[in-house]
């Protein structure tokens, strides 16, 4: 059987995308082909690196839309064939064109219980709001921000007391479990 192959998109440390590498590295259903970035000095790209997984470094040309910048994308990803992207703290909103040609093989983890507090700083926004259980979300990604259908949530209940960031890492540390099971389970499906 191929194994399905996975791009990885990330702009910043890289906790999930590594979680994903270490997963695949001993899954039968999944290889990561290569791991694409929006910031040049992204963490994500040494983790790769470490991995010995190839890098993509997608920079924005001056006055570029999104759509150019994303078909430019898409050209660099197409030397690796992947079947699937994966999101994983990937910054940016994915344009229609990019959307399309790759459809229905998009997928993102979020860090809230979606509906509830998409956007840039879901862990930060659910602590603001004092919520009694957080969680993450694994869904499809469509056009809007955060909106696509979900695959899979994991809850978890805040701690009385608990500090943002001891929450923000518990959260992290289940996202890290939590995404390689959701992509086992999802691949099997897809097989
Ligand atoms: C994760 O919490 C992920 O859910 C979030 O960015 C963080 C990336 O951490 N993604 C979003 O907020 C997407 N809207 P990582 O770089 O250590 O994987």
């Amino acid at each position: 059987m191929n194994k399905k192959r996975i791009a990885i998109l990330a702009s910043g440390a890289g906790s999930n995308a590594e979680a994903i590498m270490a997963w695949a590295q001993s899954s039968t259903l999944a290889e990561v082909v290569c791991v694409g970035s929006n910031v040049k000095s992204a963490l994500v790209i040494e983790r790769a690196k470490f991995f010995e997984v190839p890098t993509i470094i997608h920079l924005k040309k001056k006055n570029e839309n999104n759509r150019d910048y994303d078909l430019r994308l898409c050209e660099k990803l197409k030397a690796y064939s992947p079947d699937w992207i994966v999101l994983a703290g990937y910054m940016k909103l994915l344009s229609p064109e990019f959307l399309k040609r790759f459809q229905g093989r998009v997928i993102n983890i979020h860090p809230s219980l979606l509906p509830a507090f998409p956007g840039l700083d879901g862990y930060g926004d659910a602590y603001k709001a004092n919520v009694v259980e957080s969680g993450c979300t694994i869904h499809f990604v469509d056009e809007g921000m955060d909106t696509g259908p979900i695959i899979a949530q994991r809850k978890f209940l805040l701690i009385k007391g608990e500090s943002f960031e001891d929450f923000k890492k518990r959260g992290l540390l289940i996202e890290n479990q939590f995404y390689p099971e959701v992509l086992e389970k999802l691949l099997k499906d897809y097989l």
